[in-house]
């Protein structure tokens, strides 16, 4: 063994099983994490494949009258909103010596930077340099000479958006199915939540959909120590039962269809598909559903990016649909979607409880607290977990490794490796050109999968019948979905109401 293999296998010692009881000690040797997909810096794979993509970095109400700091995808930058109204995304560090835009003064056209007074445009050209009077055109040399690192960026809903790629390569914002599904009434509402943790197992635990009936059920919950963290509370008790899965690949392996089919009572079934796009986006379906009365086609209930801060940081950043359309139990609070907040579920956030802890205000730029175990409402989580918790106590970054998967994780496994096949190439349907390239062929509005349904199919006479029932139906609500997606809009979405329903009659014949 030479001497650089030495080195990598102290770095990433062989996962060794020994099932022996007490065997503690063959275990206790964590191998590295899984760089692939986890690293997301400038040069990395997953780095250089998602700087290829729109992602949100933050919300409109973060930009402020002073510079808004952030990191994303590893990279310290300053975001603002001009006095013209444009937003600038710059790098943090200006590009004369170094100082942080952060501290700089937001300007008519740019931003000036506090400690040399250099003035900066939102596409990183520099507009002024002080240099004294008599020697301007020294300084206008000067300033024809750097470039302050810039990116693109745009509002849309309440989220400020940039593309952090090659200028060349800048790829279509896709605007899916044109305006996110939004019924008249309704309305994207935006919200942006921290969580402690690596990009990936965020993203995972949108593919996971088995730990509804764990995590989220108010039977789990410890000693009764009940704090309405659960879809039981919601009056969503249909959530909490498992569901039978379906994970196909769609869109040539851009994206998964994630199918289940749980059942309500002895009537009815519920059906929902979460579409999960490469590489971190997700659209989920109505998440408070009671499965009450028949419902076909229901769309999207949350659009949701898993936008990379560094390695070991990530942000929820999205949308929640809001309004009679989509909500159709009117369950929704709006009051509580926002910055480092959100309506569904408790234990979604690093602090929860408002009314206890007070509800965070973006302009107090407040610390939130990155060492979950000193949170003061630590016992409460421990008695009541949700999803944040579960999610970055996987490890700052979750160890691939020392996994032991079941078919319940299918999903999970089958995104990773669709990510995987994108950035090796292996399939070049979804690498960046082609992604891009499908996107503009379909005017940057393509069709979504998304969708969530309440058929009335009677349960079947035996387990087994009635589980072959519920997996034929999801199978058969993702196929008639690509039989779809040659139309569009309202012709698209009276096909797919006709056939569901034509589904529903099948089962009952
Ligand atoms: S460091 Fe910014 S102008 Fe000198
Ligand atoms: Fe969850």
């Amino acid at each position: 063994m030479n001497i650089r293999d030495k080195n990598s296998e102290l770095a990433n010692p062989p996962v060794v099983k020994k099932l022996i009881p007490f065997g503690g000690y063959h275990t206790n040797k964590i191998p590295g994490h899984d760089p692939e997909l986890t690293e997301v810096g400038p040069g990395t794979p997953m780095g250089e494949y998602m700087r290829r993509f729109w992602h949100p970095v933050c919300m409109s109400a973060e930009l402020t009258d002073t510079p808004h700091f952030l990191k994303i995808l590893c990279e310290e930058l300053v975001a603002f909103r001009d006095g013209s109204g444009r937003i600038g995304l710059l790098h943090a560090h200006c590009v004369h010596r170094g100082a942080s835009l952060e501290y700089g003064a937001i300007q008519e056209k740019g931003i000036k930077c506090c400690y040399h007074g250099m003035v900066f445009d939102i596409d990183g050209t520099c507009l002024h340099v002080p240099f004294p009077k008599g020697e301007e055109k020294e300084g206008e040399k000067y300033a024809c000479s750097i470039k302050q690192g810039a990116y693109k960026a745009f509002e849309r809903n309440g989220l400020v958006f940039a593309y952090m790629g090659p200028p060349d390569e800048e790829p279509p914002f896709p605007e899916w199915e044109g305006n996110f599904t939004v019924a008249e009434g309704d309305e994207l509402v935006p919200y942006s939540n921290f969580q402690h943790c690596n990009w990936m197992q965020v993203q995972d635990n949108a593919a996971d959909n088995f730990h509804p009936t764990a995590l989220h059920s108010a039977k789990n919950v410890v000693k009764g120590q009940y704090q309405g963290t659960t879809f039981d509370e919601v009056g969503a008790a249909s959530m909490e039962v498992a569901p039978d899965m379906v994970f196909v690949p769609i869109h040539q392996g851009r994206g998964l269809a994630c199918a289940g089919a749980r059942r309500v009572n002895k009537d009815r079934l519920f059906i929902r598909v979460q579409h999960q796009v490469l590489p971190n986006l997700s659209l989920h379906a109505y998440t408070s559903e009671d499965g009450s009365s028949k419902k076909l086609f229901s769309r999207f209930h949350i659009v949701r990016w898993t936008v990379p801060v560094d390695d070991v940081n990530a942000k929820m950043i999205g949308w929640r649909v809001m309004g009679p359309g989509i909500d159709t139990r009117g369950v929704g609070d709006k009051s509580m979607v926002g910055y480092e907040s959100i309506d569904f579920l408790e234990g979604q956030v690093a602090m929860r409880r408002p009314e206890r802890f007070g509800k965070y205000k973006i302009e107090d730029h407040p610390p939130i607290p990155s060492d979950h175990r000193a949170r003061e409402n630590y016992k409460d989580c421990q008695y009541a977990p949700g999803d944040y918790e579960a999610i970055i106590s996987q490890r700052p970054i979750a160890v691939h490794a020392l996994e032991n998967p079941t078919k319940f994780d299918a999903g999970v496994f089958q995104f990773r490796k669709m990510l995987r096949d994108a950035i090796r190439g292996t399939n070049q349907a979804a690498g960046p050109e082609q992604f891009a390239a499908w996107l503009r062929e379909n005017s940057a509005a393509p069709n979504s999968y998304c969708t969530g349904n309440v058929l009335e199919v009677p349960e079947a006479a035996t387990l087994e019948e009635e589980v072959k029932q519920r997996r034929h139906v999801a199978r058969q609500i993702v196929a008639i979905l690509t039989e779809s997606d040659a139309l569009k809009g309202d012709a698209r979405d009276s096909f797919v109401r006709n056939r569901f329903d034509a589904l529903e009659q099948s089962t009952r014949s």
